[in-house]
């Protein structure tokens, strides 16, 4: 059945570092979304749509709200949701010590099934509907996974972990069972509904050469479906890694050399990457997934939005969980502006609602299918209820306009100013009182 929403509404059209201000976004103060069968059939001012809408379709109203595309999380690993502010280390120690440890308990696929629920119920009430997932090393981790957002038919892309080396014996496979395992799930879930597959070698210290090389042969083999891996996040990982890769040029060549990297590859953090890295990256269009709140926790560094946006490589936000410490994209967006501030470099609030939503979609190559309000896309978006708090509320009255508003919202909000999480057209998250 039809339905119509009718709030302010906010998409955006393109990136506003590479397009004139007047064309990057459309803006309604009262307007008007309809949807059909789960995809967007018209946009417009609510005066101007309201009279032409047939006797039966169903009008619902969000007063003081602001309506915009689901927000869309390009790193983040589900199995890692229980130990999220986890003290006191950097990288390598954090993974021995607290992520390991957790990863190893989704042999279990019940237990999996239940993280995956909680998992979900946090990503909805912080408002994302789409994200770019890491499963364990373990296959059921996926399966577990994606039968849980199956039932909700979100559009979600993951994989398993592929790791066959420099963790507990608990937590490896083989180049050998990775490939099958991997071509096992791609066979069984890859668009299957809106799901999609990711190819997942942990990163470069997990995998052998000969894994990096089956993980190709799967990109080979599944050409549509998607890599994600981790690059160049905390200066002893990058410095380990050439010391196990010394035939390789630089970090990026080792995945490079497996054939890796392309309009479907995202690799995470990307903070320490040299002059000839970001070239290659966008040479090949290999996108980054800027994960500041984890960058943060880890004390990992201060990602380079500015190379990357001189490099013109897609860039995506990351939570990063369970490194990162918030499900909400606002609160990221808090951290990337802060990150960036202390690198002299600034972050405007249409870049940030962009990157959070059709920057996210761009990055992850589903620029035609979500990330805006375009006719025909997948009706997924959030309602921000904008006197969520009575401060929130007091403050945003004080804006003198959609620039501040916006910037107030990145800075204050988080799950607490999503009232309402729809997906393909259906409620998935409705905000308790
Ligand atoms: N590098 C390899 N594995 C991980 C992980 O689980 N989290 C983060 N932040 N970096 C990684
Ligand atoms: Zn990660």
């Amino acid at each position: 059945m039809a339905t119509a929403h009718r709030a302010s509404i906010l998409h955006f059209l393109a990136d506003p570092d590479q397009v004139a201000a007047a064309d990057v976004y459309q803006y309604f103060a009262d307007g008007l979304l309809l949807i059909d069968e789960g995809k967007v059939s018209a946009l417009g001012q609510a005066t101007d749509l309201l009279p032409t809408l047939a006797a039966d379709i169903e009008l619902i109203e969000h007063p003081n709200s602001l309506l915009l595309p689901g927000f869309v999380d390009t790193h983040i690993h589900y199995p890692q949701t229980e130990m999220i502010a986890s003290y006191g280390e950097s990288l390598l120690p954090w993974l021995n010590k607290y992520t390991f440890p957790t990863e190893a308990q989704f042999a279990d696929e019940d237990y999996a099934g239940t993280i995956a629920e909680l998992f979900l119920t946090e990503l909805l009430r912080a408002g994302t509907t789409t994200a770019l997932v890491f499963g364990t090393v373990h296959k059921q981790s996926i399966d577990a996974f994606f039968t849980a957002c199956s039932s909700k038919n979100l559009r979600m892309i993951a994989g398993k972990a592929m790791m066959d080396r420099n963790a507990p014996d608990n937590l490896l496979d083989t180049a050998e069972s990775s490939y099958h395992d991997s071509k096992a799930l791609i066979e069984k879930w890859h668009k299957h509904g809106r799901l999609q597959y990711a190819v997942t070698p942990r990163f470069a210290g997990t995998s052998t050469e000969q894994q990096l090389a089956k993980a190709g042969q799967l990109l080979t083999e599944f050409p549509d479906v998607y890599l994600q891996s981790h690059i160049a996040e905390n200066v002893d990982e990058v410095a380990w890694i050439e010391s196990l890769f010394p035939q390789r040029k630089n970090y990026l060549d080792c995945y490079d050399h497996a054939g890796l990297l392309g309009r479907r590859s995202i690799l995470a953090h990307g903070i320490h990457l040299k002059d000839e890295e970001w070239q290659r990256l966008a040479a090949s269009e290999t996108g980054i997934a800027f994960c500041p709140s984890s960058n943060l926790f880890l004390g990992s560094g201060l990602f380079p939005l500015s190379t990357a946006t001189k490099h013109k490589v897609n860039v995506g936000l990351g939570t990063d969980i369970g490194a990162g410490t918030s499900f909400s994209l606002l609160q990221t967006l808090n951290d990337a502006y802060k990150v960036l501030q202390l690198r002299g470099e600034t972050l405007s609030p249409l870049k940030s609602f962009y990157l959070a939503t059709l920057g996210g979609a761009t990055t992850l190559d589903l620029q035609d299918v979500i990330g805006n309000f375009g006719i025909g896309k997948e009706a997924d978006f959030v309602v921000i209820d904008k006197s969520c708090t009575p401060f929130i509320d007091y403050r945003l009255r004080q804006c003198q306009d959609l620039f501040e508003q916006l910037f107030v919202l990145s800075m204050l909000g988080d799950d607490r100013a999503i009232a309402q999480t729809w997906a393909a057209g259906v409620l998935v998250h409705q905000r308790q009182p």
